[in-house]
Formats: C-alpha cells, structure tokens, sequence
C-alpha cells in the first residue's frame, strides 16, 4: 500500500510540510509514545528529522523550526568521500560512487504490524536501498534495516552495509555499553561522549556477546540515570562479526551506525541479488535507562523470544556437578535430587555422547552424536523415562557447529570444516576444536538431521542447551568460490539463522538455550530462536550480581539462566553462603549447577525453599517490569533491584550486600514501580533466621514504599552464627498488593 494520505492509525504517515522555504514530504514512524520522523521528499536524499518522545501531528509541521536535526538519514560512499557513509558500493564498472535518492514510500499493515518502506536508488545506477522500519501494535520498539538490491546488467561489491544510522544532536549525551570477557560478560562502562569515533565491535567469527555487546544506551540528557531522562536504547539483532560506530565529527550531530561488520567481509552481489542488513531495534523513553529496559524487555516476550510468555522451568544443569563423568546412574540419582528439592527438569550437559573417540575431556568426539552406550548403556531414551518416573523433564547439552579434530566426523569430511585451503586447520578450545561450515548447505543439512534425529527418536527430550564453543581462527571455507571467500562470516550466519529457522518449524515446542561458552550468544539476533540463554560460565554470585545486571540492560529475567552452585565457587574459589548464592540465581531464570549429593543439609534445606518460595512469585520475576534501584558499580555496598507484575498486584525485592565494613552505613533503597496509592503486604522470602524481620506482615503504601523504602537492621542481616555471618548477606522480599 502507498501512503498518500494522512491517517493517524497507521505506523507511519507521509505529509507535506513547508518551514523557512524548506519543504519536506514527512514520514512518521511511530509507536505509543514515540515518533520517528524523516524527510522523504522524491528525488532527494532521504533525510532524518527526529527520533524521541511521541510527535502529535500538530507539532510534526513546525519541528524543523523547533530545531529538529536534518541529516543524512542513509548516505552511501563517494560523493563528499570525506564524511562517514553507511553504505560501499563498487558498481559492476569499478565506479566508486553513489548517490542515493528517494523513489517511494509504502507501507503495509499487518494486522497492526506497519513495516514501512523508503525505496531510495542510486541516481546513475541501477542498484535500489529500502530503509526498512516495522513497528508492533501496542510496543514501542522500531526496528529498522536496510535491503540493498543490484539490477545492474555485471557483479557490484559491497564494502561496508550498515543497518542504520541515528544522527543525534550534539549536548550533554553518554554512552552506555557493556565490555567484558569470558566468565566477566557484560560489565558496563558509561561514558561522555566526546569527539571521535568510537567503535564497539566484535570478530569472533560465530559467537558475539563475550567481549562486547551490540546494544547501547544513549542518554540525552546528560549522566545517564535509572529513572530520569530522555534515553535511547539501540540493539543490533545479529549473530555475527558486527560494527557499532559512535561518530562523533564536527557538526550539529553525533552518529550511530551499526551493522554486521565489514571488515574482511566484502560482499558480491549478483544481477537480482538482494542483501538484507540485520534489524537495529530501537526505543526511547524519558523514564531513563529502566525505562529503556522495560521497553525492550516486554518487546523481547512479546515479538522475538519463543514461548516469551510461558515461565521457565526451575533446572539442574549437570556441568559443575560432574563436568564429563556422566554414568547413568549419576544421572538417574542427580534427577531425584532435583524432583526431591522441588526443580522441573534435569539437564545433561557435555560428556554423554562419543564412539570411536571417548568424550572424556574437551580434546575429542565432538560432532560424534551418538550416545556413548559405555557410560549410558541403557541410552537416551532410558534416561528421559527416568526423569519422567521422577517427575521432571529431560534436556541434552549439544554443540551441533562445531567438530573436534579427533572425531569420526571430521575423518570422514575433513571439507567440512571452515579453514583457508591448503592451510592445516587452527584449533580452539582443549587443541582440537574447530567450526563446521554453515556456509555450507550439505554441513547444514548435516546439522539440522542430527538435532532432529536425536529429538525424534528420543520423545521424552524437552530442552536443549545448544553450546559454541570455539570462533573462527582460521579465515575460509572450503566450499565458497575463490572470489567470495570474503563471504565467509556472512554465509556463515546466513547458514546458522537458517539452521535454526528449520529447527524451530520442525520442533517448535522443544525449549533451546544459547549457550556460547557462556554468555557468548547473548544477543537479540540469536534470541529470536533461543527461549533463554546461559548468562556466564561464571556462576560466582557477587560476580553474578555485576554481570546479571549489564545484562538486564536489554534482556528480560526469563531469558537470562541463573544458578546456584556450589562454594567455594568453581570460577573465582570464592566462598558464599548458600543464601546469598540462591538469592542472585532467584532474580533471573532460577536454576541450579552442582553435585545434589554434595550439598550440605543447610544447602538442601535453602535450597528447597527458594525453590518453593521462587514458584510463588516466578510469573513476576520472569514476566514482570524491572526497576533496577541501587547499582553494585555505585560501589555503596548494596545492589538491589525489583520486579513489580503488569498489574502492580505483586512484586519481589532483591537486596544484596555486596562488601561489609565495620561502621558502614548502607543507602536506603527506595523501590520503583509500585501503585502509589495501593497497600502492599511484605513478606521476606528465602529466610533463614527466626527472626522476622520488623516489617513482616507490615503494610505500606505504595507512595511510602517508593519514597522512603525500607531500612534493614544493621549490623545484623541474619540472626545465624558468626560463621554464617560474611560480606555476603541479603534479602528477598515479597509485597502483595491488599
Ligand atoms: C561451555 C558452557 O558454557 C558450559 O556451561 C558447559 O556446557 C561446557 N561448555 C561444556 O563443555
């Protein structure tokens, strides 16, 4: 459909305006409360005008004289070479250049789902740019992509194929962006931002989230803030090598252009071939960095996570527990001790499967999926009938793109494997690991029969934990032509997003966490796939309390797997009491990592009632708004946040001491989100002590609740021993409205 009309029920709308002798044909974008606003008239570069607060139509005609931004809203390279360009083409002549013109606006409603089309072309060549948005009825997200399509007679070359680009009008704006590493994902870094560029970028090849993220915040009005403050989120939905450009070149303007990352990754189109760049996802709120957060999380359930609006099962995950010493009946035994503390499902991580080659450590068998009848002589099946007899469900780790070089796999298609030609292949993790090649239809094939074997022929499997544990480290695929090796990461992604597509039409109930060697597949490109993903392979909880939160930035507590394990913790030999270890797992998707049998009574008891207590209250926690309260980066001692139902009928109160001094005196928190004017009755949850607190039972209003909080006793957080007594307190509270 054409938009010719002004009709303000539609996502977007097309108008005509004149201001100051400019005239501008107007593309509205729009959400509940927000606007996105371009100059679209034909014949001229496409322009941007505004991204923010809502724009009533009344105000859409004056605001270039209210000082809207006027900007290149796509540039391609060549004319002016000497700015910042989203888009490279080399034209099938050699011809460097492009100018990119407005042809058409359409726009198609889908049952209230409004994708809008910008149908630029170049003006000498035929090569046609759709900047894409679509828009969700009720959700105030926009995503936004570009399609670049050749209709030239020979082959162009793309050289750089941004998804988007943001021009933000110069102030006091910050950048919010997480950094980390393996075991350390997700630590934010908050930052002015000043003249330069900076780049957020990743090259792993498959996995993307361990060292950077693709999402950022931009604050707009100076120091970013939870709960004030006009706020942009920005969120690259891809799963490859990806490039997020913050501009900041002299002019009215800073930039953000993001898309998948162009270096070493030149791109040939064909005559006809299209090229579509991954989605941006975009909100705006002036309730602050929460308020960008609670956006993107009810976007997350409601458009791209599967099953977003069923709660999450409440695991034991058996990596920690025994690494690879599966047996059967350590298994059988582990999935009573789960039944028995109360938990849904029972999930066998790395080290039950192997022929010829024995999966005894992380050096070989990988790719070899068949079960290793050595260690589970009765099979697969026998062990998902065990679970059910106990009454959990049954789930099964696997790392279906990638291949130990010592397997029967890689012996018998040794072309498999992604590597440059004539080159030995470079190894990952334990020496031996490295990448299939999805670019690759027959290894994809390949791929998509193992999972769908397995799954079939063993109905009792509910849940897989899908792992990668390994990047590309060595650049070329053994199927792609010479002339498009440079194709390699692109084709790569292409592969695996089609790999899961199939899996998830052939298996839609199946429940899949992505799994990257920890956190390495958190991002919303992959997550349209995954129903949750395994937040770090450190499970330490103060380092949990850091890393939980960066990543609840832009990913609700559903999707995010938190575990309790055992102490002294496995990554960093810290030691915390099991209270304390349960009461970070409660505030994501609750699950546990260790070796029942080893806990102690104290830990089996604890355990058990989070578990109980975290049924009470999981349909908030997983499904809830969050307001994050008292940041652990603030360094005050304390972090605590809260999630509060759609309705504000319930909500749950985290509380962590995250270090302890003689003397100190902690914050007051204040909570968020509550109904002011509503009662709520407080309860702590996950106690320990027999000492009530001295406002168990209490009931406050929502308004006292939000302006004052509530104080804990201090110095004494649990009346227990001294023994127990460590930096390592904190509390859970429940409030149900009266
Ligand atoms: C890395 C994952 O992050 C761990 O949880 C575990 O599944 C291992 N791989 C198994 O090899």
């Amino acid at each position: 459909m054409k938009i010719n009309s002004l009709n303000p029920f539609l996502g977007a709308i097309l108008i005509l305006i004149g201001v100051h002798g400019l005239k501008a044909e107007t593309v509205h974008v729009s959400t509940p409360a927000t606007s996105l606003v371009l100059d679209a008239e034909k014949g001229k570069p496409l322009k941007f005008m505004y991204y923010g607060s809502k724009v009533e139509s009344s105000d859409l005609e004056s605001i270039l004289c209210g000082g809207s931004v006027y900007a290149d809203a796509y540039q391609a390279y060549g004319i002016h070479p000497e700015h910042k360009t989203s888009l490279g083409v080399v034209h099938s002549d050699g011809n460097m250049t492009s100018r990119l013109v407005v042809r058409d606006v359409m726009s198609e409603n889908n049952n209230g789902m409004v994708k809008t089309v910008v149908r630029t072309s170049d003006d000498l060549y035929p090569v046609d740019v759709d900047v894409c948005y679509l828009t969700y009825p009720g959700c105030d997200v926009i995503e936004t992509w570009t399609e670049i399509i050749n209709r030239e007679k020979g082959e162009i070359r793309l050289t750089r194929f941004d998804s988007t680009t943001l021009p933000i009008r110069k102030g006091n704006v910050w950048l919010t962006h997480f950094a980390g590493d393996w075991a350390s994902e997700s630590q934010m870094i908050e930052e002015p931002l000043a003249s330069g560029l900076k780049r957020i970028e990743n090259t792993d090849g498959t996995r993307n989230g361990h060292y950077t993220r693709a999402e950022v915040m931009l604050s707009l009005d100076g120091r970013p803030d939870e709960r004030h403050g006009a706020t942009i989120g920005a969120a690259l939905c891809y799963s490859g090598n990806y490039a997020i450009d913050i501009d900041t070149p002299v002019g009215d303007c800073h930039y953000y252009r993001a898309g998948i990352n162009p270096d070493n990754s030149e791109y040939r189109l064909k005559k006809g071939e299209k090229f579509v760049t991954p989605p941006v996802a975009l909100t705006f709120s002036n309730d602050g960095k929460g308020g960008v957060s609670r956006n993107f999380h009810r976007w997350g359930r409601d458009h791209m996570l599967p099953h977003g609006s069923a709660p999450r099962k409440i695991l034991l995950n058996s990596w920690e527990g025994v690494y690879f010493d599966i047996e059967e009946p350590v298994m059988v035994s582990m999935m009573k001790d789960i039944s028995d503390l109360g938990g849904e499902l029972f999930v066998m991580d790395d080290g039950w499967f192997g022929g010829k080659y024995q999966r005894n450590d992380d050096t070989r068998a990988l790719g070899d999926w068949v079960t290793d009848t050595r260690k589970l002589p009765n099979g697969l099946k026998a062990l998902a009938d065990s679970a059910k007899s106990v009454g959990v469900g049954f789930g099964l780790w696997i790392e279906p793109e990638m291949a130990d070089l010592s397997s029967e796999i890689y012996e018998k298609h040794p072309d498999w494997i992604v590597k440059a030609r004539d080159r030995k292949p470079v190894t990952g993790r334990g020496n031996a690991q490295v990448v299939l090649d999805f670019s690759n239809p027959a290894v994809r094939e390949y791929a998509i029969g193992v999972v769908d074997k397995i799954l079939r022929d063993n109905p009792g499997i509910e849940y897989i934990k899908w792992d990668s544990n390994c990047g590309i480290h060595l650049h070329g695929s053994q199927y792609l032509d010479n002339n498009r090796q440079s194709h390699l990461y692109i084709d790569w992604h292409k592969g695996f997003e089609e790999v899961m597509n199939r899996l998830r039409s052939l298996h839609p109930e199946i429940v899949i966490q992505a799994c990257g060697g920890g956190g390495g597949r958190v991002n919303w490109g992959v997550m349209k796939y995954f129903d949750e993903f395994w937040t770090s392979d450190n499970t330490d909880p103060l380092q949990r309390i850091y890393t939980q939160w960066g990543t609840s930035y832009f990913y609700p507590a559903m999707a995010m797997a938190a575990h309790i394990s055992a102490s002294p913790n496995h990554q960093t030999h810290r030691k915390t009491p099991i209270k304390f270890r349960a009461d970070v797992a409660m505030s994501g998707r609750l699950g546990l990592e260790l070796q029942p049998s080893e806990m102690s009574e104290e830990e089996r008891n604890v355990c058990r009632q989070a578990i109980a207590d975290y049924k009470s209250v999981r349909n908030t926690i997983q499904l809830g708004d969050l307001y994050r309260l008292k940041s652990p980066y603030d360094r005050q001692g304390v972090a605590s946040l809260m999630y509060v139902s759609p309705d504000k009928n319930d909500a749950v109160f985290f509380w962590y001491r995250t270090e302890s001094f003689a003397g100190q005196r902690l914050p007051v928190v204040k909570m968020d989100g509550l109904d002011r004017k509503r009662m709520y009755k407080v309860s702590e949850l996950n106690r320990i002590d027999d000492s009530p607190l001295p406002f168990e039972g209490k009931c406050f209003s929502g308004d006292y609740l939000m302006n004052n909080g509530l104080v804990f006793p201090y110095p004494y957080i649990h009346n227990v021993d001294h023994d127990s007594l460590s930096d390592f307190s904190s509390r859970v509270l429940h409030l149900e409205a009266l």
